[in-house]
């Protein structure tokens, strides 16, 4: 039998994991639900929800994962033969293809952002038009379509090339680039007049304004964050090798995610505010705000704004690649593990499924606006119900699969190579995957239900 890939270092481990992690939820969905739920107070019961929520679920699907070295329905064949939990792993093959049906669309906006910033389209034209681009672009048939083609197209060649030429390679390299790239942009961004504003947003909190809403938000913009729920973590976890400890990648991967967050909530709020925008603005915040208020403050030098602009929807753009690669191959393991099907072949249907879904979604901005899913535009109803459902129903799955059907000596185990580490917190982090985690996620599901 052909031996199963490995990645090959722990910065490799890292590189991955952490490139699933920070995408689009870091830079595009943290600053406008941020801004939805009234910056630092928000921040401070998202870290909350991230240490004691999502962190466990993120250690159940590694020890999950690295236990089973299957695919998550796999996974649960293996760990609980004849049982119905391989059928709640075959649910989580499903969400992440769904997840990427709509994340391409987004992935695709900013392939195309990137494409009006290198043609200096954005200095051709008065700064104050930029914002109404947004609406106008999404809501066109063909554009958004092509753009997302072109996504579509480098996750699959990334993903083609397989775990250890594909996707380590390109994590290796993209990872740290992104970080310092977001950098300059924060850098940029603080210099900007009244950017000060936008800072003192991000660390001056207003408790009045947390709503039981903010919670669930929260928790659920960490389950995003983190790739939780998907298997995906699971997936990835179940190519790292028995020596590497989990502790270790999994909070190096939280605290790159969280850092990730709040450098890019330094890059964009401070932007926002100096712009003179609303922070609660909405999904098209960062591609609305960001052109707009770059064009506008070089304003003379088109060469400078066009720069920072092509830096800004680069990092985007890189940051959504790690990210999709790894929705992908969770279908594409399972494809592979369980049908014996040839990668390749796996990689290219999978991408065809999601490609056609995407269609679909980027077409509810414009030409099928009025076709409606439980009141839900496609796009709309693909996003609630991953984030909003499926995710977390996944988490919880997890969390008790390692909480309640696994034992507790394989737990220990995995969780400490052998009893060789992390043995003293393994105590604490077993009480957080199987009380608090699932108690946490019912919780936030009666909030939604209520809502
Ligand atoms: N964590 C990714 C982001 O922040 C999204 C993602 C979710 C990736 C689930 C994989 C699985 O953009």
């Amino acid at each position: 039998m052909k031996q199963r890939e490995h990645f090959g270092s722990r910065f490799a481990v890292i590189a991955a994991l952490a490139g699933s992690a920070v995408g689009l939820g870091n830079i595009w969905r943290f600053p406008y639900i941020l801004g939805q739920y009234g910056g630092a107070a928000f921040i401070i019961v998202y870290i909350i929800a991230g240490l004691v929520l999502a962190l466990p679920i993120f250690f159940a699907e590694s020890i999950i994962g690295r236990n089973a070295r299957s695919d998550t329905f796999g996974a649960m064949s293996k760990l609980a033969p004849g049982t119905p939990w391989r059928w709640a792993g075959l649910l989580t093959v499903i969400t992440p293809l769904l997840l990427l049906g709509y994340y391409s669309v987004v992935g695709g906006w900013s392939v195309q952002y990137l494409f009006k910033s290198l043609s200096f389209s954005f200095t051709d034209i008065p700064a104050e038009v930029i914002p109404s681009l947004f609406s106008r672009f999404i809501t066109s048939p063909w554009q958004p379509i092509l753009a997302h083609t072109a996504f579509m197209a480098m996750v699959t060649a990334i993903v083609l090339g397989g775990v250890k030429q594909g996707i380590e390679k390109f994590s290796k390299v993209a990872m740290p680039t992104l970080f310092v790239l977001i950098l300059v942009i924060m850098a940029y961004s603080l210099t900007l007049p009244g950017s000060f504003r936008g800072i003192e947003y991000l660390v001056k909190p207003d408790f009045s304004r947390l709503t039981p809403g903010a919670y669930a938000a929260a928790l659920g913009q960490a389950f995003f964050s983190l790739s939780l729920g998907v298997g995906t973590i699971l997936t990835y976890a179940s190519y790292i090798k028995k020596e590497e400890n989990l502790l270790v990648s999994g909070m190096g991967t939280a605290v790159s995610d969280l850092l990730f967050a709040l450098i890019a909530a330094c890059a964009v709020m401070p932007a926002v505010f100096a712009a003179g925008l609303q922070p609660g603005d909405g999904p098209g915040l960062v591609f609305e705000t960001l052109p707009f208020i770059f064009h506008k403050m070089g304003q003379g030098m088109p060469i400078v704004s066009t720069l920072i602009s092509i830096v800004f929807f680069v990092t985007i753009l890189a940051a959504a690649l790690t990210s999709a690669i790894s929705m992908l191959e969770v279908g594409v393991t399972f494809l592979a593990d369980e049908k014996k099907m040839p990668r390749r072949r796996a990689t290219l249907l999978l991408s065809i499924l999601c490609w056609v879904l995407g269609i679909l979604c980027s077409l509810s901005f414009g030409t099928l606006s009025h076709v409606k899913i439980l009141g839900f535009t496609f796009f709309d109803a693909l996003d609630t119900l991953c984030s909003v459902w499926l995710m977390p129903l996944g988490g919880l799955v997890f969390t008790l699969f390692v909480g309640w059907k696994m034992s507790k000596p394989a737990v220990r185990d995995e969780f400490t190579n052998g009893g060789t580490v992390n043995v003293r917190l393994f105590g604490v982090v077993y009480f957080l995957m199987r009380f608090v985690a699932p108690v946490g996620i019912l919780v936030v599901f009666a909030t939604n239900l209520l809502m």
